[in-house]
């Protein structure tokens, strides 16, 4: 930490003199998680708070799809991301253009999309989900097949407990589809006591060794909920690394798979973005009403 005082010291005072906020992902660093964020995250509790924050900048620490979804709900305020290339293999798997060509093969199917998409996709989509709420979204759409889109795995893990006929867009998370249901069996065999926890982006046979799956923040609340003697956090890395620092009765283990994309975001590089003001995301004006009201509509459905 003495290495990361200077800069969180620095981050602290601009953003003060900018007026800014630090929205944080839960996949971000502890330096960044427990060091710089004003709020913390999975992805539905960061849209609700970038509609509730009354600073005029953002700063997101996240992917391009968080920063987006946060421009779309705030297109008056300043959008900043550390690094534009932050992206995301499920929003970069999917066009507006695919979702036109599944509703002429669904007629009249009601189309949810993951927030892990780009603003042009969620512009085409009817609704918004995240993993936080998908199975409530799909519930509530009208009509028996509704499409899912782009994660295919998490599409799955809904269909598997909805009433609706899904179909879905073929699109994956490149950190979780690499955890591997023989790999979660091997550390059960090893000691049959472990929690074994995990994100809905994994496949579904990964999702069945599972004792709990949820969203980012649900899996952080069920270890802080059940302080299991050992677990494993089926997710991105920094997940465990941010939880073990206040849970020291925990042993996580940790089949680490890192997403190169939330890594892109640095302490460097959030004090570049506010003392240069960069990078600042912009959304095209013309997508945003539509965008907005696919996102809305996943939030109203919580209230
Ligand atoms: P959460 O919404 O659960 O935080 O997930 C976002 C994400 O990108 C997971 O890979
Ligand atoms: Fe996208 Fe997966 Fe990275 Fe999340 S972890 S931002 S879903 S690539």
């Amino acid at each position: 930490w003495a290495v990361h005082a200077p800069y969180i010291r620095e981050i602290d005072r601009l953003k003060r003199e900018r007026g800014a906020v630090i929205l944080a992902h839960n996949y971000m660093t502890p330096e960044i998680f427990h060091g710089v964020a004003d709020v913390s995250g999975d992805s539905l509790a960061l849209a609700i708070e970038a509609t509730r924050v009354p600073q005029q900048v953002i700063v997101q620490c996240g992917v391009h799809f968080m920063a987006e979804t946060s421009k779309i709900l705030n297109p008056e305020k300043t959008v900043l991301i550390p690094d534009a290339r932050a992206g995301c293999s499920l929003a970069s798997s999917i066009t507006a253009a695919d979702i036109a060509a599944m509703r002429a093969q669904y007629p009249g199917a009601r189309v949810v999309s993951y927030v892990n998409t780009t603003a042009a996709v969620k512009a085409a989509s009817d609704i918004c989900c995240t993993s936080a709420n998908a199975l409530e979204v799909v519930e509530a759409m009208p009509g028996d097949t509704v499409i899912m889109t782009p994660d295919g795995f998490l599409a799955r893990n809904v269909a598997a407990k909805s009433t609706k006929r899904i179909v879905w867009w073929e699109g994956t998370c490149m950190v979780h589809e690499r955890f591997t249901a023989e790999e979660l069996r091997a550390y059960r065999a090893a000691d049959p006591d472990i929690a074994i926890i995990a994100h809905p982006e994994c496949t579904p046979e990964v999702v069945a060794e599972a004792d709990y799956t949820g969203s980012t923040s649900a899996m952080i609340g069920w270890v802080r909920a059940n302080r299991p003697r050992k677990v494993v956090m089926v997710t991105e890395c920094s997940m465990s690394d941010n939880v073990a620092a206040e849970l020291p009765e925990t042993e996580f283990v940790r089949p680490c798979n890192i997403c190169p994309h939330m890594k892109r975001i640095t302490l460097e590089n959030i004090l570049w973005s506010l003392h240069t003001m960069t990078e600042e995301v912009t959304v095209d004006p013309a997508l945003i009403p539509k965008a907005r009201a696919a996102v809305e509509a996943m939030i109203a459905l919580g209230r």
